[in-house]
């Protein structure tokens, strides 16, 4: 039997940053589901889809070959598709809100489905997204949901960009952290909420270590692991 630990929240919450050391430190897989949306969207972008065009979409997503690599130097994941090396290009603040944009469409969820419950493979999986503990992995043994202010995560991600030598302005970044999550929250199918069950943390005020021995502390207690 294989252990599923979720982690879901807004963008810049810091869910990628604790879903890979998790995964590292339990020696389980990881599934990093913004890549998945990530990836179409920018594929569908290279190539002309319109990105409400559902059937190309799902085409796309059913018969390109996408693999993810986890790798701590480029975010969760180093990005594949039909061997190109998509890692960069995948981690832009476009390439994200091409992935919120295609993420609104049912049917492309719904093919999506089955490639990311796959991911869960003995010992153990640590999934992240928006809907991995409500939809993806309902029955998963341990849920966490991360939230932050929208000031807070457009600060980070500011910092990371910062850190990354681009030049950018703070409104914009906010601005775009809060279109996504609206475009996240309000969306018909899957959108972003804590599941029922799942443990809230709210990271605004909290280091990303912090966060990651409160985590450890109840994987320890309730699933009897680290
Ligand atoms: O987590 P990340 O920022 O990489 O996700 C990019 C976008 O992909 C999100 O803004 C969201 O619209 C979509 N997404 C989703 N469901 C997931 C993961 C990501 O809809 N499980």
């Amino acid at each position: 039997m294989s252990v599923v630990i979720t982690v879901d929240g807004p963008s810049g919450v810091g869910k990628g940053t604790l879903a890979i050391k998790l995964a590292q430190v339990l020696g389980f897989h990881l599934l990093d589901s913004g890549a998945i949306y990530r990836v179409i969207g920018v594929a569908a972008d290279r190539s002309g889809i319109a990105l409400d065009d559902e059937n190309a979409l799902v085409h796309l997503a059913e018969h390109s070959d996408m693999q993810f690599v986890p790798n701590v130097k480029s975010g969760p994941v180093a990005v594949m598709l039909d061997g190109e090396d998509l890692t960069v290009e995948v981690r832009t603040e476009k390439a994200g809100n091409l992935a919120s944009m295609v993420a609104v469409l049912p049917a492309l969820r719904a093919a999506l489905l089955q490639k990311q419950k796959d991911f869960s493979q003995a010992p153990g999986l640590v999934a992240d997204g928006r809907d991995m503990g409500t939809v993806v992995f309902p029955e998963a043994d341990l849920k966490f949901f991360l939230d932050a202010s929208a000031e807070v995560r457009a600060e980070r991600r500011v910092k990371q960009l910062q850190a990354m030598g681009r030049d950018v302005i703070f409104n914009k970044i906010y601005q775009e952290v809060m279109e996504r999550d609206q475009r996240d929250r309000n969306r018909k199918v899957a959108p972003l909420a804590p599941a029922d069950d799942a443990i809230l943390i709210d990271t605004s005020t909290i280091s990303a270590e912090q966060v990651f021995e409160m985590v450890k502390k109840t994987i320890s207690k309730q699933l009897g692991l680290l």
